[in-house]
């Protein structure tokens, strides 16, 4: 049966590194407060730089790594919560960065579940027969939309920019995506928002709204640790189950890199076995949304700890809220 695989991804994070303790010289914080509470230690931050170029780096190491050119792309599918316009979004932006005009590109805007959304999209367009092939990119630039002040300082330390490139393939082999479960529940939507520019207001963008701090990312971090922690499991083991595979039988669980406390509350949640496998790479880069799962993929890879036929299991829980879990058959 025809299947999608992963078969090549890249990844690019911006040199400028921030650390904890140069946090400390822009708002009233510690080192150990955020490693206590996040295990971050640092981030990268843009410097100049906009999502797309992230997008094209990572983009470019991935297609190397498939021994592709950007013609050979069927379908973009591109996933950030900030563009380099509010319109047209990054997916369109991307064929021009490749030098690809008329490739197909789809935009998502899910927030920290854009992986998992995107690895369903692609697994659709590629099992239905559609597409051969889909560039899934992930591309993260929300240090702009930071609030760096005392004020902002719950969220501000949380995050960091970054970006993915992940090429999906078909094959005819027994491997790749087995399954894909993916949630959305809009009740939460104020818990982590970026409001403004926004359809609530006429005009939509104002100083005076900008001046309420309207343009930058807002969350309720209890909530959103309280819904993480319960969703995370739940979605896992439903995806598990519509792939048919046994929680003995997985290597690796790879989730969204949202905070090292929920990444241990989700594992002391699962079984023992499932509590010694699960990746975590936050310390060095803090939370990328939606890049944060194909990065830790490609170090985890990197590292050794990913091998071909190994079962992986990827989750996410984020803005919407939204959540997702994928098992896959490297
Ligand atoms: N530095 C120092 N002090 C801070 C900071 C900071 N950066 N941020 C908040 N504080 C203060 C608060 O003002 C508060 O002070 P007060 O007691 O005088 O009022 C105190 O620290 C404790 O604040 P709490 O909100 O109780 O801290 P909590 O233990 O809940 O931790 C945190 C906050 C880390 C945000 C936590 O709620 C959390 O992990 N939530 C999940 C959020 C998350 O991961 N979001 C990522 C995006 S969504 C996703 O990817 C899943």
């Amino acid at each position: 049966m025809r299947k999608a695989y992963i078969d090549a991804i890249g990844m690019y994070v911006p040199p400028k590194v921030v650390t904890n303790k140069d946090l400390e010289a822009m708002m009233e914080t510690s080192d150990e407060w955020i490693r206590e509470r996040s295990g971050i230690q640092e981030r990268h931050h843009v410097d100049g730089e906009c999502t797309t170029d992230l997008a094209l780096k990572a983009s470019q190491e991935a297609l190397a790594i498939a021994g592709m050119n950007p013609e050979d792309i069927e379908h973009i599918v591109f996933s950030t919560m900030a563009n380099d316009y509010f319109v047209p979004g990054g997916g369109p932006m991307m064929t021009r960065r490749l030098g690809i005009p008329g490739t197909p590109a789809v935009d998502i805007r899910m927030a920290c579940s854009g992986y998992l959304y995107g690895l369903s999209i692609s697994k659709a367009f590629i099992e239905s027969g559609a597409y051969n092939n889909v560039l899934l990119i992930t591309s993260e630039v929300q240090s702009v939309a930071l609030d760096f002040s005392t004020a902002g300082r719950d969220t501000a330390v949380l995050f960091g920019d970054g970006a993915a490139a992940t090429v999906i393939k078909a094959t005819d082999e027994e491997r790749g995506i087995l399954s894909v479960k993916t949630h959305a529940d809009g009740r939460y939507a104020e818990d982590l928002m970026l409001r403004t520019p926004s359809t609530l207001d006429n005009p939509f963008l104002t100083n005076e709204l900008l001046d309420k701090g309207y343009g930058r990312v807002v969350m309720n971090g209890r909530s959103v640790f309280k819904h993480a922690i319960t969703k995370f499991p739940e979605v896992i083991a439903e995806a598990l189950e519509a792939a048919g595979v046994e929680k003995k039988e997985v290597k690796l669980v790879v989730p969204h890199q949202a905070n090292l406390r929920i990444t241990e509350a989700v594992a002391n949640r699962l079984d023992l076995e499932l509590h010694k496998v699960v990746f975590s790479n936050i310390h060095k880069y803090g939370n990328t949304t939606s890049a944060s799962i194909p990065i830790a993929l490609y170090e985890a890879q990197a590292e050794g700890k990913i091998e071909r036929g190994d079962i992986i299991v990827v989750a996410s829980f984020g803005a919407g809220f939204t959540w997702g879990a994928s098992v896959i058959k490297w």
